[in-house]
């Protein structure tokens, strides 16, 4: 082939494109220059729709050149546009800062607000966390195996009654799931799943059919179990101590055990906190029902009584939130309304932490 054929002007209109990419300064020279080559009707593609007219031979070969020029074209936009990228990013990155001590600003991050209870969770986990315990979970659809009978609450026991549980239509084997009615559930799938020492605490909802101003059909439980060799009572009684003295911010706390009685620990307490604490000496406040793990509760998940105790309780986390914060009606917690969740929620940036104060 002669110089002054079609490869010698294909040879320089690649030198022509090529040097038209190196010279673009940014994205959008770059983007001209491309379609300047091969766009629709770049001077590429005026090449290729020369094809058409020439002869089988002809073809063949200048197909081939064309097509090689439009690849080693096409690559080279490609290198220069990472090029050109890299370089728009680093520009970026050295002239746009966040100055990361400016108040943040108005909008839907200051505006949004926690939910009392969500905090309220927040604040319990840190405190449990700081006396090793871990978070454990578990359904709130539950069996009536894992709700009752392991709790040592057999079919025909008497307090499956007071629970008011919300039952399941029966399924094909005949058996009916609940909503579970107490967090103690996650006891029995707790020991059942692990090996002793547990130190665990488990928040959750809960569901009981019951409606007024102080028990709504779904609220929240905190059970806390802790299964090792030689604990006790007294072992019990310091955890919560330390518990309240952390949740309420006070250096005393008046507590009163009464002796009351659960099918799942033996012996079995409701423990009442002196009203004081929040405000209105005189008052006992109840928060929660707690005792010493039942040996049958023990041998349902496989751990011997003779070698494993432990204690367990169950707090009621929507009621401690109401002493806490001094918010009247347990409904107004799942009206989903506003104005209440303005006037009782949190902000986002504030975190309880014990280093830090919990709500201060
Ligand atoms: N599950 C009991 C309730 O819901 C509370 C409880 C938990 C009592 C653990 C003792 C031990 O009332």
């Amino acid at each position: 082939m002669t110089a002054s054929g079609p490869t010698a002007d294909l040879n320089a209109l690649e030198q022509d494109v090529l040097a038209s990419i190196t010279e673009a300064g940014d994205l959008t020279a770059l983007e001209n220059a491309r379609v300047a080559a091969i766009g629709k009707k770049g001077r590429i593609s005026a090449e290729m729709q020369k094809l058409g007219a020439m002869k089988p031979e002809e073809r063949k070969a200048f197909g081939k050149a064309v097509n090689a020029v439009k690849a080693r074209v096409t690559k080279a936009l490609d290198t220069r546009k990472g090029a050109l990228e890299a370089a728009a990013l680093a520009e970026k990155l050295a002239t746009e800062r966040a100055d990361v001590s400016l108040p943040v600003r108005d909008g839907p991050e200051t505006r949004g607000r926690i939910h009392p209870v969500s905090q309220v969770l927040d604040e319990c986990i840190e405190i449990f966390a700081d006396m090793g315990f871990s978070v454990a979970e578990g359904p709130d659809i539950e069996s009536q195996d894992t709700n009752f009978t392991k709790l040592n609450m057999p079919e025909d026991h008497p307090a499956r009654q007071d629970h008011d549980t919300f039952y399941f239509a029966p399924g094909l084997d005949g058996s009916r799931q609940l909503l579970r009615t107490h967090t103690s559930t996650v006891q029995i799938r707790t020991m059942l799943n692990n090996e002793p020492p547990l130190r665990i605490i488990a928040p959750g909802r809960v569901y009981r059919g019951d409606s007024d101003q102080t028990h709504t059909p779904m609220f929240h439980q905190i059970e806390g179990l802790v299964i090792e060799e030689k604990i006790h009572m007294g072992h019990l009684k310091w955890v919560l101590e330390e518990f309240s003295k952390a949740f309420f911010e006070v250096d005393d706390v008046e507590m009163r055990f009464r002796a009351s009685h659960f099918p799942f620990t033996e012996p079995s307490m409701e423990v009442d906190i002196g009203a004081g604490t929040i405000g209105k000496p005189g008052d006992w406040l109840e928060v929660l029902g707690c005792g010493m793990v039942h040996p049958n509760v023990l041998k349902n998940c496989g751990l011997d009584p003779e070698r494993y105790q432990g204690f367990a309780f169950g707090m009621g986390l929507d009621r401690i939130t109401m002493l806490k914060y001094g918010i009247p009606d347990l409904r107004a917690f799942f009206s989903a309304d506003l104005r209440w969740l303005r006037h009782y929620g949190f902000s986002m940036l504030n975190t309880p932490t014990l280093g830090g104060g919990l709500s201060r």
